[in-house]
């Protein structure tokens, strides 16, 4: 393994102990993957910060670093909490638990994190063409990589803090040429005019990583629809729910889209398309929810002009970033006069539905659709409009 002067110092412990440490996992991790060298990055992504997910001993072991001095060497921003930090208590959130949530999201604060709280990093800050970033969130690993050509593996959560306090991450998979090549091609269009016609992104996004299940998929013959970024992101959130892949190749969106001959090729059928919205067929529910990835101020915005006027007959929560709903104020302000809830910092999955009443929901993304039937909710994954119009008079 390849350390530069500064590396190989970072990791003989000339900037700390805690330094010598966070390097030592990332120096492992890079020698299990089979990475020559790292590579600095201009940017990491902490996902996992719930407190639900860490637990009091990992909320000790996030505070112990902040205490030791630890400081991110990159801009970092992070993943959403269990809850809205201000309306907490309207999530059925009990004082304790905030507690623990504020003591993570400090230590992470006092270590230089920005508390951004939003699986969408790519809206308010996207890296550039090529760029090395240190990602962990599915979604906006995909989004990084296939949208903008930015280049970042899928890491893990306890793996990009330690990337982040490094400012490196191993010089392996979706950061080098060889590791953004074409594993497979996968041909849409069978599907494309079911796609297109029924609004079905985010179940062809589940569709297609099923199919690649990983390496990196060439997607031919994509729908039009794709172009517009609400689809492309609820599409992509749910090829990362279905798969590990984290970089798709898709034509006419993707910068580094060529077509490649030789790769094996799968074609996508209609029954296939079918298969995935049948498996979260219409249900009664207790309410809507919308927001997995985060909204943008812009979807925020077309649901108020959407909603203004009519009235719910459902429950509809919203999830979007602190930094969405500033962006869209008046949108937010409206959405909660025609009834809406709207809820930042913390999304559906990673929040507590059931403390807010819900059992059973219906949502237009399959990735929030399939993590929340793994927490035993019932759940009828629909597009946005039709799940509108099924909850407006
Ligand atoms: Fe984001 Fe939560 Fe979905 S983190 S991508 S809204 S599961």
């Amino acid at each position: 393994m390849l350390l530069t002067d500064e590396e190989a110092r970072l990791l003989r412990g000339e900037a700390g102990e805690g330094v010598a440490e966070a390097m030592e996992v990332v120096v492992r991790v890079a020698e299990a993957i089979g990475a020559e060298r790292l590579v600095k990055i201009s940017r990491a992504h902490i996902s996992g910060i719930s407190f639900r997910n860490l637990g009091e001993e990992g909320i000790e072991f996030i505070e112990e670093m902040a205490r030791k001095g630890l400081r991110f060497a990159v801009p970092t921003t992070v993943n959403p909490a269990g809850m809205d930090m201000e309306n907490w208590r309207r999530m059925g959130v009990n004082a304790w638990e905030y507690e623990a949530q504020a003591r993570v999201l400090r230590a992470l604060e006092a270590m230089g994190a920005e508390i951004t709280l939003s699986c969408t990093p790519y809206l308010y800050s996207p890296p550039r063409y090529g760029e090395h970033v240190a990602w962990a969130e599915s979604n906006a690993v995909l989004y990084a990589n296939s949208v903008l050509g930015a280049r970042t593996n899928r890491e893990g959560g306890p793996l990009a803090l330690f990337e982040a306090i490094v400012g490196r991450a191993p010089y392996a998979g979706l950061h080098t040429d060889e590791g953004r090549a074409p594993t497979i091609a996968v041909d849409l269009s069978p599907v494309k005019r079911l796609g297109e016609e029924g609004g079905y992104y985010s179940a062809l996004g589940y569709l297609v990583g099923s199919v690649a299940k990983t390496g990196v998929p060439l997607l031919l013959n994509t729908p039009s629809g794709l172009s517009t970024s609400c689809n492309l992101k609820l599409f992509l959130a749910a090829v990362g729910a279905s798969s590990s892949v984290g970089l798709a190749l898709i034509e006419g969106i993707s910068p580094e889209f060529r077509r490649v001959e030789g790769l094996d090729t799968v074609a996508l059928e209609p029954h296939q398309l079918v298969e995935v919205l049948e498996k979260w067929g219409e249900v009664d529910v207790d309410a809507v929810v919308l927001g997995c990835p985060h909204l943008s101020p812009q979807e925020l915005v077309e649901l108020y002009n959407r909603l203004r006027g009519r009235r719910l007959l459902r429950r509809l929560l919203l999830f979007t970033s602190r930094w969405a709903a500033s962006r869209a104020t008046h949108a937010v302000r409206g959405l909660k006069e025609v009834g809406a809830e709207v809820y930042v910092d913390t999304c559906m999955v990673v929040g507590d539905l059931r403390r807010m009443g819900v059992e059973s929901c219906a949502t237009d993304s399959a990735k929030a659709a399939y993590y929340l039937t793994n927490q035993g909710y019932r759940v009828w994954l629909a597009p946005r409009d039709a799940l509108l119009e099924a909850v407006t008079a």
